[in-house]
């Protein structure tokens, strides 16, 4: 056992030794060092060395103030001073009254009760465990089904897994909890050729495709649907004009509930506090996590309309369903703190002042040509690489394997940027920068991406 890290080498035996790393090949650090991020500050982090790198990423999508704000370490530091922990069943304390409050008034509609959890998976497990108590209470027992898109990602735990479309990631923990059903993703750049060209078509299709799977399923059988509003995994897919209107019509329509997974795209990173409030739906759940707290303490919950409530307000009713650590004082003191700084510093505003810069900068990289298609919305972006722009061509898995793992990844970390290079779809880099970052930020992170990705065109 290593009993003190203070000299870099105790610390990478340790690392190598001891810790597991999540959604990693331990292999892959046989021959080099993990790397260790030591300290943050505003857009930038630092490593083990004194490297500093620009946090295209914020982190996992999650810090949208920046690194490094005292007054938010502060409010942690007294919420735990004063009442470090209590439980939220059957109490309360006055950091989630006040949060719950103040979401309720910054959310759309009716959404007016929160449920909070620790993470983003535990708020999608729970969406659908109401969902499923919800059926059951108000006599339509036979609704368990959840419709999602093909490669979301929704979670990890078994619940939000069995709603997850990344087929990679199910296979080893089958079989998954029954009831999960897939349908199309709105990727337009790989729409079928008959809809190629025409996005408001595109998205009626993919809507459809979603009243298509309730029908097949039995909408008797269908509690409800899980979309983000931009889809993250796969890079980047906004939803096309219309889309969100018509999926809130086909739920009406079969009385299934419309659960907008807000994982990522909630707390400014669309520049609103809601994606549902930029592309103008009314969700009947919100699930939220990351950049409520920016990170600074672990946060998550649901968010969920009155109607939802309702049967269990009154008689004996109870939503089964609890987690220990779900509302920590600490972590509601932090996000309290959080939000404060999205009102006084205008982050939402300052998103929604520069997201037509940060678009236009990335988009200069349309002359490299790996560089096949720019997609998404506010701060937040993926680019996906082709080896040919004119067919749409995309790598074969032994390309993007040497392409992504074995170079890019590390190569855009060695110059200084963290991004994600991913291939759980087709092959993309994925941006999300704090939401405090302007044009220098966008400069940088465009002339690393020229180099790196310049310099996997030639090796390919
Ligand atoms: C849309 C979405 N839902 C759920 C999750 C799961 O969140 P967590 O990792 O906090 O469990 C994520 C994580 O990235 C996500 O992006």
């Amino acid at each position: 056992m290593t009993s003190s890290l203070d000299g870099i080498g105790n610390a990478q035996e340790a690392a190598k030794r001891n810790l597991w790393l999540h959604f990693t090949r331990m292999s892959s650090y046989e021959d080099s060092d993990v790397p260790v991020i030591v300290r943050g500050s505003g857009a930038y982090v630092f490593d083990q060395h004194g490297r500093r790198y620009l946090d295209g990423l914020s982190g996992l999508f999650v810090t949208q103030v920046g690194h490094g704000r005292q007054e938010i370490a502060e409010a942690g530091a007294r919420q735990a001073a004063e009442l470090a922990y209590f439980p939220l069943w059957s109490y309360a304390h006055p950091k989630a009254i006040e949060l719950a409050a103040r979401l309720a008034e910054l959310a759309p509609g009716e959404l007016n009760r929160v449920f909070f959890t620790t993470s983003g998976s535990e708020a999608v497990e729970s969406a659908w465990k109401l969902a499923k108590q919800y059926f059951k209470l108000t006599g339509e027992p036979g609704r368990y089904k959840v419709i999602s898109r093909d490669i979301a990602y929704h979670g990890t735990s078994m619940g939000a897994l069995a709603i997850t479309g990344l087929a990679d990631i199910k296979h080893p923990f089958e079989p998954l909890v029954p009831g999960g059903v897939r349908v199309p993703n709105t990727n337009f750049y790989r729409a079928p050729d008959f809809l190629a060209g025409d996005e408001a078509m595109f998205g009626q299709w993919a809507a459809d495709e979603i009243e298509r799977a309730i029908l097949r399923e039995g909408p008797e059988s269908v509690a409800a649907v899980f979309l983000e509003p931009v889809q993250n995994s796969g890079g980047c897919f906004p939803p096309p004009p219309g889309y969100f209107e018509r999926v809130r019509d086909i739920c009406d329509r079969y009385g299934v509930l419309l659960v907008s997974d807000e994982v990522i795209c909630a707390f400014g990173r669309l520049g609103y506090y809601f994606g549902s409030e930029r592309y103008g739906y009314q969700p009947d759940i919100i699930t939220f996590a990351k950049g409520v707290t920016s990170g600074y303490a672990p946060l998550g919950g649901m968010m969920v309309t009155d109607k939802l409530m309702e049967p269990f307000s009154s008689g004996t009713a109870t939503f089964l369903h609890g987690i220990t650590f779900a509302g920590h004082p600490v972590s509601t003191a932090v996000a309290l703190a959080n939000l404060d700084i999205f009102e006084k510093e205008d982050l939402l505003g300052n998103v929604r002042a520069n997201e037509a810069a940060f678009r236009a900068t990335l988009e200069k990289l349309y002359d490299l040509p790996i560089v096949g298609d720019v997609r998404g919305a506010g701060y937040f972006y993926g680019i996906e690489m082709v080896k040919d722009k004119v067919t749409r061509e995309t790598f074969t898995s032994e390309e993007s394997e040497r392409l992504l793992r074995g170079f890019l990844s590390q190569a855009l970390f060695d110059a200084g940027l963290v991004c994600r290079a991913d291939d759980r779809g087709d092959p993309v880099v994925q941006l999300a920068p704090p939401l405090i970052c302007g044009q220098e930020h966008f400069d940088e992170i465009e002339r690393i991406l020229r180099a790196v990705l310049t310099e996997a065109w030639a090796r390919l």
